[in-house]
């Protein structure tokens, strides 16, 4: 029941993506692979957490393509040599190793681009509405939000000492979380509505979902994860795992599922299916 509201959302928010991409040039088949697979659970947050303010996909479509966008600009570039130097994404080869570096920066460049002229599409909601969808697209994107998070991530495979879990959560909450948050909170920001409640679900759904990459990567299967694992540890990178072990991770992960929970109590059954969407975020094998 899960797979198949989160695959038609995902079905809804990639059509509307595809629309907007290239149809030619040298960045039309590179920017429509890295755009392909993925679970799509950012845009699906964003169309089920507009729909708690009755607001339709046909407005909602826009934010959540947007936000597919800007999640796969990070992973073409999280992927390339100076960053995780992964050759392997959804099942398939990295953008750069199926074209070069210089194309997957371009792709991760435009991408971006897309993110914006989509939040910014008049069918999105009035002006007051798109501003504060880009401002805050621009602020949980940027130095303050996922980059933010990225520079942490590979600040720590150089550190001298083991991050503290003070330090793991605000690296964890920036490269991971912030896209999350906002993707919860787009529906709220659609209707004018306070998005406290949605932004700590979104916050603590963030945390739990990068708890469970860090698990697979340890614990998953490359044919199924669809990417490579088993790479942190040798990376150094500092994870919940590394510092709390892996049945202490679990057992965090849970309760920040519980937390994200406790969260939606304002929306009731309404928000039935963004709890469904965090028990998944740990519970996935993919
Ligand atoms: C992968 O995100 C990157 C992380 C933040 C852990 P997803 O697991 O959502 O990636 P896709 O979009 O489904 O490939
Ligand atoms: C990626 O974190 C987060 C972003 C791309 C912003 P990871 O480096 O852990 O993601 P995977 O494991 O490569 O998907
Ligand atoms: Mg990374
Ligand atoms: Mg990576
Ligand atoms: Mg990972």
């Amino acid at each position: 029941m899960f797979l198949a509201t989160l695959e038609s959302a995902n079905a809804i928010a990639r059509a509307c993506l595809n629309d907007a991409l290239p149809k030619r040039g040298p960045m039309a088949e590179p920017m429509a692979y890295a755009v392909q697979g993925g679970k799509g659970l950012r845009g699906f947050l964003v169309i089920e957490g507009a729909k708690l303010f009755d607001i339709p996909d046909t407005a909602s479509r826009f934010p959540a393509a947007a936000i597919e966008a800007m999640h796969a600009c990070s992973l073409v570039h999280d992927d390339l040599p100076c960053m995780d130097d992964d050759d392997l994404r959804r099942g398939q080869p990295t953008v750069h190793k199926k074209w070069d570096d210089a194309t997957a920066v371009l792709v991760g460049d435009a991408l971006q681009s897309v993110a914006f002229e989509l939040v910014a599409d008049p069918r999105a909601g009035s002006g007051d509405v798109r501003a504060d969808l880009a401002v805050s697209l621009a602020k949980g994107a940027g130095g303050e939000g996922m980059v933010l998070g990225q520079a942490l991530d590979l600040g720590a495979e150089r550190a001298p000492a083991p991050l503290t879990l003070d330090e793991i959560i605000e690296l964890q909450a920036g490269k991971t979380g912030a896209l999350f948050e906002w993707s919860a909170t787009a529906g709220a920001r659609m209707a004018q509505a306070d998005i406290e409640p949605l932004r700590r679900y979104g916050e603590a759904l963030g945390l739990a979902f990068q708890i469970a990459d860090d698990i697979l990567d340890i614990e998953g299967d490359v044919t199924t994860v669809g990417k490579a694992v088993r790479k942190d540890q040798d990376a150094g990178k500092a994870t919940f795992v590394s510092l709390l072990g892996m049945d202490g991770a679990k057992n965090r992960a849970s309760e920040l599922v519980d937390e994200a929970c406790d969260a939606l109590s304002p929306y009731a059954d309404k928000a039935e299916s963004l709890r469904e969407a965090a028990r998944f975020a740990i519970s996935r094998d993919n």
